[in-house]
């Protein structure tokens, strides 16, 4: 059962354990980029220990994190789908903006229009991470690519990872804005009225298969 009196499961163990992990060696991967980006924080690479500890986890923690990523694209490709409800959210963003919630039903599936553009984002930055990243990868792989394709790699992935953080920042931003959203990642569950006010389609397919479970359950009695 998906659902109890007042609290519906939103995400499962595995995946919650999945996405707090990336976010851990996301950020210490982050840092350590970052610090090597801009050389104003080069001491943001202290973080890791030493320098040379932070050039030498940077590449394992992208790796984690892609790892991560990849489970969490096969848990939530599905929700993540383009639907034709996807059109209401962004035709009325101005009332989703202002929290109103009132007007005509906006559909919204488990995921909101929004949600989904930022995961194909992320899905694709890390992807392009990814591959920069073992292109440019001293110790195993740049020894096999020619210096103009390293260039590319090493700009590549210079803007991929700046876009990815600024990816995060906004990805953040609306979880902390969406009140109960965080606590749906950190237990697992939200309220009904904020599965409802937030993603009134999810809801509804979710009572739906409650009362035919209760339904079918009735018939066994
Ligand atoms: C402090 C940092 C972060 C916070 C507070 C946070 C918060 C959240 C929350 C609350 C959700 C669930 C949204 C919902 O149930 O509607 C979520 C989902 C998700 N988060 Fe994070 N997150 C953080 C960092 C990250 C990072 C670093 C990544 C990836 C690099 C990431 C990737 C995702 C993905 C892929 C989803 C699933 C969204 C979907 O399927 O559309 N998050 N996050």
């Amino acid at each position: 059962m998906t659902t109890n009196n007042d609290r519906i499961l939103r995400t499962g163990f595995a995946e919650r354990l999945c996405h707090w992990a990336v976010v851990l060696c996301f950020f210490l991967a982050a840092v350590s980029g970052i610090s090597w980006f801009f050389p104003t924080v080069s001491w943001m690479s202290g973080l890791l220990g030493t320098p040379q500890m932070a050039r030498l986890l940077h590449p394992f923690l992208g790796i984690a994190v892609f790892a991560g990523l990849c489970y969490m694209f096969a848990r939530f490709v599905g929700y993540n789908m383009p639907a034709r409800t996807d059109a209401i959210w962004f035709r009325r963003i101005r009332e989703v903006l202002m929290n109103k919630h009132d007007g005509e039903p906006l559909q919204i599936g488990k995921y909101n229009a929004g949600q989904k553009v930022l995961f194909w984002l992320i899905m694709a930055s890390i992807l392009v991470l990814m591959i920069s990243g073992l292109i440019m990868w001293r110790a195993y792989f740049a020894e096999y690519f020619p210096i103009p394709v390293l260039r590319l790699a090493i700009l590549t992935h210079a803007v991929a990872g700046i876009g990815l953080i600024l990816l995060i920042v906004g990805h953040i931003y609306l979880a902390l804005w969406v009140r109960g959203s965080i606590t749906g990642m950190v237990t697992g569950y939200v309220s009904r009225a904020w599965a409802r006010q937030h993603h009134d389609r999810w809801h509804g397919e979710l009572e739906a298969k409650d009362a035919q479970a209760a339904s079918a359950r009735g018939r066994g009695a």
